[in-house]
């Protein structure tokens, strides 16, 4: 089983953002801790981070996989180019954040990619990746 694990804008600066809002640990410890999971689970990831759009809907199109874990970032709140390219890619997918974005500002409410995905996690900091991918797991062999 193959999962893509995609983050996108400003995640590669975790470790330097509001450790209040997105804990402490940088994106590669917490690649690090999936990584850790998935080979219990004989998984392979494919980890992916950009800082811009159309790079994540390219990579997107030319992979081959089970299942995509993803924090889209900013993205979340109005990346509608990025949401046609997950649901063109017709596997399941599970939405994450490390922040709440429900109890913040306004426009962070705002999240495009609801009813596309199998399940939402946040609040959780580098939980919510962990809790996901768990979930991601379980759609995934319901399927098959
Ligand atoms: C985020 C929440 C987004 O609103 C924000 O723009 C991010 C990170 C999160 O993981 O909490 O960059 O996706």
């Amino acid at each position: 089983m193959k999962i893509l694990v995609i983050n996108g804008p400003n995640l590669n600066m975790l470790g330097k953002r509001d450790p209040e809002k997105y804990g402490v640990l940088t994106l590669v410890q917490i690649n690090e801790l999936l990584q850790k999971k998935a080979e219990e689970q004989n998984v392979a990831l494919v980890f992916f981070q950009s800082n811009h759009e159309g790079e994540i809907i390219d990579f997107l199109q030319k992979q081959k996989a089970d299942g995509v874990l993803i924090n889209p970032g900013a993205l979340t709140h109005y990346g509608y180019s990025l949401r046609d390219a997950l649901v063109d890619t017709g596997l399941p997918a599970v939405e994450v954040h490390l922040s709440n974005i429900e109890k913040r500002e306004e426009f962070r409410k705002t999240d495009v990619f609801t009813g596309i995905v199998q399940a939402r996690f946040m609040g959780q900091k580098e939980q919510s990746y962990i809790m996901g991918f768990k979930k991601l797991l379980e759609v995934i062999n319901h399927e098959h």
